[in-house]
């Protein structure tokens, strides 16, 4: 039997038309844009996480000259959350970048590894959490939830 698997994800045109939590997440992952250690890729990735209780917790990719070494920006973020806090709560987890690595057309979309611990994370405060994304061109992707990037993942209900 064939069956299908869809989602839905909103893609906004400008900042203006994020909502005030969306847009004060989205600034402090641009903060921590600011110190991503990238000298190998020269591709900077921000990422903020807001917590249901308002704080914010910021991470940024951190490369090494041995190069498997170095992490992404979102699993800082993430593992930080983890090791600081973990109690509150993710409300919405954001990502942006800064480099030319990625064209002007083309999205922004977290490496797969990273998708991998954004769902451990939903699946510990058995709740979703928002992913907001810039692009290259300025526009927004915004996910309901991890399952919407990744599905099927192991134990999936
Ligand atoms: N990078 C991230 O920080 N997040 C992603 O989702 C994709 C890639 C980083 C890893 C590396 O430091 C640089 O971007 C180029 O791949």
């Amino acid at each position: 039997m064939e069956k299908e698997f869809t989602f839905s994800y909103r893609h906004l045109k400008s900042i203006d038309e994020l909502t005030d939590d969306q847009k004060k997440v989205f600034a402090a992952a641009e903060k921590a844009c600011k110190k991503a250690y990238a000298p190998y890729s020269k591709f900077k990735v921000g990422a903020a996480l807001l917590l249901n209780d308002d704080t914010l917790v910021l991470g940024s990719n951190q490369e090494n000259k041995a190069y498997p070494a170095g992490l992404c920006a979102e699993r800082v973020a993430l593992f930080s959350y983890g090791a600081q806090h973990n109690t509150q709560g993710i409300k919405i987890l954001a990502i942006t970048s800064n480099g030319s690595m990625l064209k002007n057309d083309q999205f922004f979309s977290p490496c797969g590894g990273c998708r991998q611990v954004m769902a451990e994370y939903a699946s510990m405060q058995e709740a979703p959490y928002e992913i907001l994304i810039k692009n290259e061109d300025g526009s927004f992707l915004i996910f309901e939830s991890i399952y919407n990037l990744l599905p099927f993942t192991f134990g999936t209900k």
